[in-house]
C-alpha cells in the first residue's frame, strides 16, 4: 500500500487551530529537512467543547483536503480530534496516520515507575476516555486519573504563560490528579506544553511532564525510517500553513507558538 509514497513528499500535520503548531515545532527541529503542509481550522476552533458528530465531520473534511496535497503522512495533532475522530481518518486515508494520543501514551508508559498516570485535556478529549483506552490497550494495571482544564486553552492564547492567574488555575486543576501520587502527567492538549515550565512547579520536581508535541516527532521519525520515507534532499524544506480565518492571529500567535517567523500562510475559503 505505501510502495507508491514519495519520500520527496511534505508531511501533513492538522489541528483544530494555531496549537498544533507546538507539534509542527517538535517536527522541524527532529526532522530539519521534511517539508510540512499544517491546517489550522481557526474559523471554528475550539474543538475541545463541540460534539463528536461535528469534530468528526471537521476532520473529514480537513484529512481530504491535505491528502489533496499528496502528503506522506498524515499526523493528527490536536488530541481532541485524535481522542474522537482518528478512527475516520484511519478509514479514509490511503497514506499512514500517526496521532497525538497514542504518541503520549507510549511515552507515558515509558515514563511512569508507579504506573499511576495523570492526564489533562479538553472536555471532548478527557471525556472521551482516549487515553485511558490508548494506556490500557498497552498496559491493562495502569491508573489513570484525568482532568479537564477547560480554562488553559484562552489563557494560553492570551498569552498568559507565567501569570498568577494561570498558577492559580493550574493549582485548582492538578489538586485532584496530584492527591493520587502519580508519578507522570501527560499534557494531553496541543496547547500545553506552552505551559510545562509553569505546570512543572505546580506539580513538583518529582512529576515528569509527557509533552505530546515530542513524543509525536519521535514516532514520525520512527515511521519514516520503518517506512523508507525520509526525504533524501538536504535542501532548505518548505513550509505551508492553510488556514479557515483571515490568518493575522494566526500569523502573531503561531510565531509564539513556532518560535520562529511564519511565512506561506494561505486562507481556505470553505
Ligand atoms: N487542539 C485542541 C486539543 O489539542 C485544543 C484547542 C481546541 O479546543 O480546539 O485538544
Amino acid at each position: 500500500m505505501n510502495s507508491h509514497l514519495d519520500p520527496r513528499s511534505p508531511i501533513g500535520v492538522f489541528d483544530s487551530g494555531v496549537g498544533g503548531l507546538t507539534v509542527v515545532r517538535a517536527l522541524m527541529e527532529r526532522l530539519p529537512f521534511e517539508s510540512i503542509h499544517y491546517f489550522g481550522d481557526t474559523a471554528r476552533v475550539p474543538y475541545g467543547v463541540k460534539s463528536v458528530q461535528t469534530i468528526a465531520h471537521y476532520t473529514t473534511q480537513i484529512a481530504e483536503f491535505l491528502l489533496e496535497k499528496r502528503v506522506k503522512v498524515l499526523i493528527i495533532a490536536c488530541n481532541t480530534m485524535a481522542a474522537v475522530a482518528s478512527q475516520v481518518v484511519r478509514d479514509l486515508s490511503p497514506t499512514p496516520v500517526l496521532d497525538v494520543i497514542e504518541a503520549g501514551a507510549l511515552t507515558a508508559l515509558a515514563a511512569t515507575q508507579s504506573r499511576r498516570i495523570g492526564v489533562i485535556g479538553t472536555p471532548t478529549t478527557i471525556n472521551s476516555n482516549a487515553y485511558s483506552r490508548a494506556i490500557h490497550a498497552i498496559e491493562p494495571d495502569a491508573r489513570i486519573f484525568s482532568q479537564a482544564c477547560a480554562l488553559f486553552v484562552p489563557l494560553v492564547e492570551e498569552g498568559w504563560l507565567d501569570h498568577p492567574v494561570t498558577r492559580l488555575t493550574a493549582q485548582e486543576y492538578l489538586k485532584p490528579v496530584l492527591a493520587e501520587q502519580v508519578d507522570t502527567l501527560v499534557l494531553g492538549c496541543t496547547h500545553y506544553p506552552l505551559l510545562k515550565p509553569l505546570l512543572q512547579e505546580a506539580a513538583g520536581p518529582a512529576i515528569t511532564l509527557v509533552d505530546s508535541a515530542e513524543a509525536m516527532a519521535e514516532q514520525t521519525a520512527a515511521l519514516l525510517t520503518d517506512l523508507n520515507l525520509h526525504n533524501p534532499e538536504r535542501t532548505p524544506p518548505d513550509y505551508h500553513y492553510w488556514v479557515t480565518d483571515v490568518p493575522l492571529r494566526f500569523q502573531t500567535i503561531g510565531e509564539r507558538f513556532l518560535g520562529r517567523g511564519l511565512n506561506n500562510v494561505h486562507v481556505v475559503a470553505w
